[in-house]
């Protein structure tokens, strides 16, 4: 049984350690009493923790290429840093990765990702206007590769939906909100408003780079330079030009996108100016704070506050009522 790297966080000094984790990260450096040792981190679904290998291998190249390995060390946090030194260190390889062992150490949507898929192409398939269901089908799902990530991509690196098949359940989510308000307010375009949803964040299959478990390793070159927003308005424009698509349609498109995240303040440059624009900067919101605020409620108790919660620069509370059963 490993122990997940969530309670080696807090054991105390010199506790053995035995487990199967991703290893991330690995670099030499020079120090130690070999002259050189590897730092490297170490992670499963319970989080991230530094590592030191003291003795490395004859040839540690492989280390590099992100293994699945099981370790035996002891915990040996440094200047306060929670670290795990390692004394010994073998590559599980990919045949003997089971299921079970996958899902325990890379977090995974909640959500069954062939039923997000079918609702959301569905609802795709659904539109009655041919001009903005072209983009989403030249743009999304006629193309293998966008369809491929974005079927099992994280939608972030930290916050809300970062895990694999995170940015489908966003999307997914957000679709069905639009739908679902498009039947009360009839002035909104449905087909506009599906397709800016489906689009919104799809420069993200770009801009993050995923282990190779799936789970968010960072953000790629192209995301630090670019960021999701420049990248998929990008993708919007191409895909218009190559296909000869409607122009007006993709420019409205390619607003939303511009638009989606509000404000200056949260990165993008103006304010939605079209009115499907703004809802779907309202949907984005929702999507990620329910998304926010279930996962702190997850570890807070009936009747009591969570610790300060960043991304919403406040506490949350979970209201002791009674459940469901017991009314
Ligand atoms: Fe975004
Ligand atoms: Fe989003």
């Amino acid at each position: 049984m490993s122990i997940c790297v969530g309670d080696i966080k807090t054991m105390a000094k010199g506790q053995p350690i035995r487990g199967v984790y991703l290893l991330s990260g690995f670099e030499i450096r020079s120090g130690g009493q070999n002259g050189r040792y590897g730092s490297a981190r170490l992670s499963d679904r319970s989080g991230k923790i530094e590592a030191r290998i003291w003795e490395l291998p004859d040839d540690p190249a492989w280390l590099s290429e992100m293994p699945v390995v099981f370790i035996e060390g002891e915990y040996c946090p440094y200047q306060g840093v929670p670290q795990v030194r390692i004394s010994r260190l073998a590559a599980v390889p990919d045949e003997q990765l089971k299921a079970g062992m996958l899902s325990s150490l890379v977090r995974v949507s909640s959500h069954d990702p062939r039923v997000m898929w079918g609702e959301l192409t569905g609802l795709v398939e659904s539109m009655g206007d041919q001009r903005v269901r072209a983009f989403c089908d030249r743009l999304i799902f006629d193309d293998e590769e966008v369809c491929g990530r974005l079927r099992v991509w994280p939608a972030a690196v930290a916050f809300h939906h970062d895990y694999v098949g995170g940015l489908l359940q966003h999307t997914w989510e957000m679709a069905r909100m639009a739908d679902a308000l498009a039947k009360t307010a009839p002035d909104i375009n449905r087909d506009l408003l599906l397709a800016m949803v489906c689009m919104h964040d799809i420069g993200k299959i770009h801009e993050i780079e995923v282990d190779r478990l799936g789970g968010p390793a960072g953000f790629s070159r192209q995301g630090r330079l670019l960021g999701h927003i420049y990248i998929g308005m990008a993708m919007v424009d191409r895909c218009g030009r190559r296909y000869d698509l409607d122009p007006e349609v993709g420019l409205a498109l390619q607003h939303a996108i511009l638009s989606h995240h509000g404000s200056r303040e949260f990165g993008s440059p103006l304010p939605p100016k079209i009115k499907e624009a703004q809802i779907l900067h309202f949907l984005d919101n929702m999507s990620a704070r329910r998304e926010i605020f279930a996962t702190e409620l997850a570890s807070v108790r009936p009747g009591t506050f969570s610790p300060w919660v960043k991304s919403i620069q406040s506490e949350i509370y979970l209201p002791d009522f009674p459940s469901g059963d017991d009314q």
